[in-house]
């Protein structure tokens, strides 16, 4: 599984706090993918990540 962030992001945070393994906020305000692949055991979380950013920017599949 592979999730990524769009340029919708609007740097909330949310994904971070949800699913720090995956997302990070960077320097420049805006939430990164960390990971080439989401390993399974954190695949709920980035899922729950991307129903919760408020503006849909994340995209898992
Ligand atoms: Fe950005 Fe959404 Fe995360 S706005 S910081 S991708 S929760």
């Amino acid at each position: 599984m592979k999730a990524s962030v769009s340029e919708e992001c609007i740097g909330c945070g949310m994904c971070e706090g949800i699913c720090p393994d995956v997302f990070e906020v960077g320097d420049d305000g805006l939430a990164h993918v960390i990971v080439d692949e989401v390993s399974a055991d954190v695949e709920d979380d980035a899922k729950q990540a991307a129903e919760d950013c408020p503006v849909e920017a994340i995209t898992i599949e």
